[in-house]
């Protein structure tokens, strides 16, 4: 049996059985394979933009199930599948601008699927946004660790197509009048009171921190740019400590 890592196995735990799923930049292809493999998609598209990751998928398509006829299929986002060819589309491992082009260029064909499982490995807050007013909802969200990183997983569905998920339309805490920093640190992470949240936010402080210390050290930049960078960061951290205090007090 094909051992998904964390980030892999989180994403497949949000296909129900009997979806059928393209995995859109599928390099090397495993997570529809142990779909697959383990009953939950009769039916998997195994899809990537460049030849050498196909290569890769077939290699493992080889190694562990030679005899299965697994539909690999070759070019940009959705171009290789139809309207309404599957349930759930998978696109993870790009960046959040990618992911939002990739969905936007055919928008009748990305809204005929029930649900799309993204991990974004940048420009979160850009593809959350693009969502919001393309009328998706984001009805789940989830942090997991892999390596050093934490990576963010986000799902969504059309706005009005029948959701397994609960969540209502009216009321999701995610909406069009979020603000950035809504955006960038999802409201759903805490209502879920998500175990890696404190870290999370941690690591961004950590950051901010950092540029605040770089644009202390810039000396010989124009001084006012420098003053307004600092401002900004500055008012940044404040708010970033506030949701900090607030995930420690409601964890
Ligand atoms: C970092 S890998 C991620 C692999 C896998 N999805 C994962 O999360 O482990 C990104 C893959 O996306 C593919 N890719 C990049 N742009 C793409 C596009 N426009 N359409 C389809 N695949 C694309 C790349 O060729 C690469 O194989």
């Amino acid at each position: 049996m094909i051992r998904l890592s964390h980030r892999l196995e989180t994403i497949a735990n949000y296909i129900s059985k009997g979806e059928t799923v393209a995995d859109i930049g599928t390099d090397h292809g495993f997570l529809p394979i142990s779909l697959w493999e383990r009953g939950i998609s009769p039916k998997v598209i195994l899809s990537d933009v460049k030849e050498g990751p196909l290569e890769k998928a077939r290699d493992n398509i080889q190694k562990y199930f030679p005899d299965n006829p697994f539909d690999i299929r070759l070019g940009s986002g959705l171009n290789t599948i139809g309207i309404g060819e599957v349930d759930a589309i998978v696109i993870a491992g790009m960046g959040g601008m990618l992911i939002a082009d990739i969905l936007a260029e055919d928008l009748e064909k990305t809204k005929s699927c029930q649900k799309i499982i993204m991990q974004p490995r940048n420009a979160q807050e850009k593809l959350r946004n693009w969502l919001l007013f393309n009328n998706f909802i984001i009805y789940d969200e989830v942090l997991v660790q892999e390596g050093k990183y934490i990576c963010e997983i986000i799902a969504a569905r059309p706005a009005g197509a029948s959701g397994a998920d609960g969540v209502n339309e009216e009321s999701s805490s995610l909406n069009k009048k979020m603000n950035p920093l809504d955006l960038e640190i999802s409201p759903i992470l805490f209502d879920k009171k998500d175990p890696l949240l404190v870290e999370f936010l941690e690591n961004k402080i950590r950051i901010e921190n950092k540029i605040i210390t770089d644009i202390k050290n810039g000396a010989g930049k124009n001084e006012l740019k420098r003053k307004e960078a600092l401002e900004a960061s500055e008012s940044r951290i404040q708010l970033l400590q506030e949701l900090l205090k607030r995930s420690k007090r409601e964890k």
